[in-house]
């Protein structure tokens, strides 16, 4: 029986985070949701910090820290990963910003010199830029991070003020404030000293051409920003000729990493719920992609979508991954 009272929230998981859930666009992948719910209540790394109530830290390897936080939107929550290497850490994204994220950082490494970037500019990946005085990005992708404003955050207000999606306090969000933004090319290491080394690789696909994809060398770690995710992945869209659209590019970044670079890591973990996945996921998800391209009208299911701030309605075309979660995508139809 259709219970629509119910259809948008999940039962809870316990969390000791000073953000409260209010409501999700939509319900959040069965999957993913019994993962984080082993991994929130159980994993025995999980640690709060006093200056930063907003996020989970979880320490999954030696020198790697996963920082967890409550998505301030309607959206799914979100992994931030802090590399530290020998001389110098490595943030990748910064999430909404909520919570004093930089001492949290300069507590855990020790107060080490940081570097951070950005896999992509959206809202819940980049918007705590300004807690830094100087991030790191794709050079592609500095246009969309320099168009951050001190109003960026209005959204998650209605018109009394109060909060829609999450229950924070507004205070905790960042002031606004400039900060450096360095454009690097395709390839750009992250020298994190000793001969500790992540790169830079642009992926195109979700975020866009400046997106990118980081690969810890020495943790044998590929982080795929949100191309890869087990609830939704995006992979941006397909348009004709499709070699030039965003799917077609991330195809052709897919496509490399397949062929010659299997061999550099062994797990893969996205920016939204599973993580630690096993590398070999990434052929299956060429193979999806693949088809999608082949004939992106050839999909599973379809869903009639609405943006959250200009309403308008869109289609989004559904296709399974082998193994694991599905490619979400739009057409844009050949004129
Ligand atoms: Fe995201």
């Amino acid at each position: 029986m259709n219970q629509p009272s119910i259809r948008n929230r999940m039962f809870p998981i316990r969390s000791e985070l000073k953000s409260k859930r209010i409501k999700f666009d939509g319900p959040q992948n069965h999957i993913s949701w019994a993962f984080m719910k082993e991994l929130r209540e159980n994993n025995k790394t999980r640690k709060i910090y006093d200056c930063d109530p907003y996020v989970e830290v979880y320490q999954f390897r030696d020198n790697l820290y996963g920082l967890f936080s409550e998505n301030c939107d309607g959206m799914g929550d979100v992994w931030m990963y802090l590399i530290v290497g020998p001389e110098k850490a490595l943030l990748i994204d910064t999430a909404y910003g909520l919570g004093d994220t930089k001492a949290l950082v300069d507590e855990i490494t020790g107060g080490k010199e940081l570097y951070v970037t950005n896999t992509h500019d959206h809202f819940d990946h980049a918007y705590g830029n300004c807690r830094f005085g100087k991030v790191y990005v794709h050079e592609n992708l500095v246009p969309a991070i320099a168009n951050q404003n001190a109003h960026m955050w209005d959204y998650l207000f209605d018109g009394f003020g109060d909060n829609i999606w999450l229950d924070f306090d507004p205070k905790d969000l960042p002031e606004f404030k400039p900060y450096e933004i360095v454009g690097v090319p395709d390839g750009y290491i992250f020298d994190l000293g000793e001969g500790y080394e992540v790169e830079l690789i642009n992926c195109n696909g979700h975020g866009g051409d400046g997106a990118a994809m980081f690969l810890d060398k020495h943790n044998r770690i590929l982080f795929p920003g949100d191309n890869i995710c087990s609830d939704v992945s995006g992979c941006g869209s397909v348009s004709w000729p499709v070699e030039e659209s965003s799917m077609g590019k991330y195809r052709a970044c897919l496509r490399k990493l397949v062929a010659e670079r299997m061999d550099e890591f062994d797990w893969i973990f996205p920016q939204h719920f599973m993580n630690d996945l096993e590398a070999n996921l990434l052929p299956n998800i060429l193979d999806t992609v693949e088809e999608i391209c082949r004939n992106p009208y050839n999909y599973d299911y379809k869903q009639e979508t609405y943006g959250k701030m200009r309403g308008q309605k869109r289609t989004r075309y559904f296709k399974h991954i082998k193994g694991f979660s599905v490619i979400g995508y739009g057409i844009e139809p050949k004129k």
